[in-house]
Order: structure tokens, then C-alpha cells, then sequence
């Protein structure tokens, strides 16, 4: 039997903005995780997808199921024409639609999963583009920001066309993660700013910009050892998410939550319109800031260290 996992993640700055082409700062989240498991049993390749209780042949999926689509791909990746007798179950723990990065992180385990189960390597890059067309399926136009940060499992500094980098972290910060409970597939609000800056293109070319700076001024923050510096950045930057409509009243009321509790700073993260949310915290006010997300209505709270992530800083050339 063989089993690969691929980790969460999590936007710090710079969503929406980075599908315009500015850049945006992400991270794994390893507290949940996508399985997939693969066992030999001879017959059909079977897919079994427990938490959402689905089990279908291969053969019955059509092209544009998103868990076809990325064993179909792997398996033309690895030269493997034809399916051998098996079952490959997915399970994770990453909510789907949260903004936690679940799609991807489901593609890029199966893509490790088939990838050793066929004896072979195919390294982060190869993954990372693979599960970058699956997620075409999930919404028309990603950044591509998801399946970097989950093949790579480092922190990134994302910026479309250009080579992707990591960054250093001299300085570890700690994150408190909310979930508003409520799912928001990141499609439609990708959709609905589309339509708003087709609509008012100066306005939103001017709010993808502010989003641009701020996340270039957290990486300068986070390089040189002052994270207690991106409490702000983040305030600033759930504001020009608001701007952008992307917020809603829950995601509002976690970020004020997580203020009164003792952040330095909060706000939404990914898609936004419900998903979950970030707040920089420290070992001292942790513990009233999880307390005060919970008791505004959060469904879970997950406490996370930022750290080094001890790579080239350039990913593309790794
Ligand atoms: O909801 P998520 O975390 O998958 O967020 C996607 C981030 C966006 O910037 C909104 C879209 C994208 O493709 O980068």
C-alpha cells in the first residue's frame, strides 16, 4: 500500500490581487492534511473519496471531474497508458471551499500517491504544473498561487510569470486560523471581482496595487526578522479586501474578534465571502484571541508557526 499526503495552506497578502498579476505571500498549513492512499487489487482503478462518500470506476468519470482530471494527467506524466487494478482512497482534513488550499492539496497528493506507486520520481515543479490545470476545473482563472505553495511545501512569494521564490524567516510569528463555517467556493468571488473591475477598472487596478505593496512590505518585514510588524499590514489589507467586496459580515466580525482578543492585526484569507481567516498572534495572547474567535462564532481555530523554510530562493530552479 502505497500513501502520500500534502499539507494545507494559507494566504498571508495578497489574494485576488495576485490573479492580476501582483504578488502574494502564502504558506503551508501542516495541521491539515489531504491522504490518498493507492492499494493493488487487480480489476478496475477505483477512486473512493470518503469524506465526501463517493466511490466510481476511473473509467465512468468524465474528463472535467477535477480527481479524474489529475490521475488522468499523472498517469500521462509517468508514461503510464494504461490503469492498473487499484484503489486509491482520499481522505483529508482540510475543509473544502475554506480557502485552506483542500483542491490542491487533494491533486498533489494523488500526484505523489500515483507517482510512487509507479516506482517513479516526478518532482515538485512537475506536480505543481499538473495540479495547476486541475485547478482550471476548479476556477476558470487561478493565479496559480495553491498548487505552488502546496507541491513546493514552503512559505512562497508568488508573482504570475515570474520565477517563484521562497523567503527566509529568521524570525518564526505565530498565526491563529478561524473558520467562518460557511463555504465559499473560490470561483464565484474570483468571478464577482472579475466583473467589478471590468466594470470600474481604474478603481480596482488602484486596490490590486495597495494589495501589491502591502504584500512586498511583509516580505521585507518577514526578512528581516520584524514579523510583529505585518499585524498592521494585515488590518490594512482586510480593509482594501473589503473595498474589493470580498468580505462579509462573519469574516468582519471574526477580524474584530480576534482584535479585541489581542491580535496585532487580522484578516480575511483566500477567496474570502466566508472561508477562514488569519490573525497574528504571540504566545501570550494566543490564548485570548482563540477564546474570542470561538465565542464570535468560529467553527475551529488552528494555531500555526511561520518558519524557515531553508531553500534555494529560487523554487522554479530547485
Ligand atoms: O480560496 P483560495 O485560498 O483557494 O484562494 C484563492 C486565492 C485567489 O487569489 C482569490 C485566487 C487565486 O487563484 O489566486
Amino acid at each position: 500500500m502505497i500513501t502520500a499526503t500534502a499539507p494545507g495552506k494559507i494566504i498571508l497578502f495578497g489574494e485576488h490581487a495576485v490573479v492580476y498579476g501582483r504578488p502574494a505571500i502564502a504558506v503551508p498549513v501542516t495541521q491539515v492534511s489531504a491522504q490518498v492512499t493507492i492499494t493493488e487489487t487487480g480489476g478496475d482503478f477505483v477512486i473512493e473519496a470518503r469524506d465526501q462518500n463517493r466511490t466510481a470506476r476511473l473509467s465512468e468519470l468524465p474528463d472535467d471531474d477535477p480527481i479524474a482530471a489529475i490521475v488522468r494527467k499523472t498517469l500521462t506524466a509517468l508514461d503510464e497508458t494504461a490503469t492498473a487494478g487499484a484503489t486509491l482512497i482520499i481522505q483529508s482534513t482540510i475543509p473544502i471551499a475554506g480557502g485552506l488550499g483542500s483542491g490542491a492539496a487533494v491533486s498533489t497528493a494523488i500526484a505523489r500517491a500515483l507517482a510512487a506507486f509507479y516506482k517513479r520520481e516526478l518532482d515538485a515543479a512537475t506536480i505543481s504544473s499538473l495540479v495547476y490545470e486541475v485547478e482550471k476545473l476548479h476556477h476558470g482563472t487561478p493565479s496559480g498561487i495553491d498548487n505552488t505553495v502546496i507541491a513546493f511545501g514552503k512559505p512562497v512569494y508568488f508573482a504570475r510569470g515570474q520565477p517563484i521564490e521562497t523567503f527566509n524567516v529568521p524570525t518564526p510569528f505565530r498565526l491563529a486560523i478561524a473558520d467562518t463555517g460557511i463555504p465559499s467556493p473560490t470561483k464565484i468571488a474570483v468571478g464577482d471581482v472579475r466583473a467589478a473591475w471590468q466594470a470600474d477598472p481604474a478603481k480596482y487596478e488602484s486596490l490590486f496595487d495597495r494589495c501589491g505593496e502591502i504584500a512586498r512590505q511583509a516580505r521585507a518585514l518577514i526578512e528581516s526578522g520584524q514579523p510583529d510588524g505585518l499585524g498592521r499590514l494585515m488590518t490594512d489589507n482586510h480593509a482594501v479586501l473589503r473595498e474589493m467586496g470580498v468580505s462579509c459580515p462573519e469574516l468582519d466580525s471574526l477580524v474584530e474578534a480576534a482584535m479585541r482578543g489581542g491580535a496585532s492585526g487580522a484578516k480575511l484569507s483566500g477567496g474570502g465571502r466566508g472561508g477562514n481567516m488569519i490573525a497574528l498572534v504571540t504566545a501570550t495572547s494566543e490564548g485570548c484571541v482563540r477564546e474570542a474567535l470561538l465565542r464570535a462564532g468560529a467553527r475551529r481555530v488552528i494555531l500555526t508557526t511561520v518558519k524557515a523554510s531553508n531553500v534555494k530562493r529560487d523554487l522554479s530552479l530547485a
